[in-house]
């Protein structure tokens, strides 16, 4: 398979190229930094780009997807948290940073893949449980990934040749969750206090276990209707 993943360069992205690469397919990465240990695999292409800026990737990206030809599976993974903090003490340029990366960074991606492209067959876009749980102090997050949901399930309605969904990929032991770790104790926020608990009790699985999680999720998520929003915990 040819596959394209954002956010390559560590965690959920860097253990799904390495999945796929070990199993013999083809992947197409983009983040801002480099992964030297993705570099071994003869599968592995790559492209350094900033997802928020939304310019030089119409002019950067079109040349790297046109090596393709054709994509099995685009996995929209790059993404930012927010600072845990209350709604009325986020700024509207915060919540602008994250919505340009977690949700018009894919749309940029969307419209360059079917301009650029022969087809791609599944488009998997990386949500969250945050998504829809609405817990207090997940502001411009929440608020990007439930509107990733909506956008990814827009996109399903026009283009019916491609199978779209946005996944939550359950815990990840990842730097993500290390800033949630280092939060210090705060009463508004119980859900931090839940996900540090989590952290070591066995329920946020390393990058690489999540990654075969979510890969063998995405076999089962193209039999689902396209544009729904799926958690693999549920699946
Ligand atoms: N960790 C969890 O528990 C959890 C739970 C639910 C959902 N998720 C979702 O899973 C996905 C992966 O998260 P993760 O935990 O693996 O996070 P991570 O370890 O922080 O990795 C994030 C990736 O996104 C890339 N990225 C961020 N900003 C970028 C930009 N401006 N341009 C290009 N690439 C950018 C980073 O690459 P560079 O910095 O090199 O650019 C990095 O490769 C995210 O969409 C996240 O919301 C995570």
């Amino acid at each position: 398979m040819k596959i394209l993943i954002t956010g390559t360069s560590k965690g959920l992205g860097d253990a799904l190229a390495k999945f796929y690469l070990k199993n013999g397919h083809t992947v197409y990465g983009i983040s801002r930094n480099r992964n030297k240990s993705l570099e071994k695999y003869t599968g592995f292409n790559f492209i350094s780009q900033d997802l928020s800026d939304f310019e030089e990737m119409e002019s950067t990206i079109p040349g790297f997807l046109k090596k393709a030809g054709r994509l099995n599976l685009a996995i929209l993974n790059a993404g930012v948290l927010a600072e845990i903090k209350d709604m009325k003490e986020c700024s509207l340029a915060e919540i602008k940073r994250v919505m340009d990366i977690n949700v018009w960074s894919n749309k940029i991606l969307i419209d360059l893949l079917f301009s650029n492209l022969k087809s791609v067959d599944q488009i998997a876009a990386i949500s969250s449980g945050a998504s829809v749980y609405g817990n207090r102090g997940w502001n411009a997050y929440s608020i990007s990934k439930a509107a990733l949901n909506m956008m990814i399930k827009l996109y399903s309605r026009e283009q019916p040749g491609t199978h779209f969904s946005s996944v939550a990929p359950g815990l990840i032991d990842s730097g993500m969750q290390d800033y949630i770790f280092s939060l210090p104790e705060d009463q508004r926020f119980s859900s931090v206090k839940k996900l540090k608990e989590a952290k070591f009790s066995g329920q946020m699985p390393k990058p690489g276990e999540a990654a075969q999680i979510l890969a063998t999720s995405l076999e089962k998520i193209m039999k689902a209707e396209s544009g729904a929003f799926l958690d693999v915990r549920e699946l």
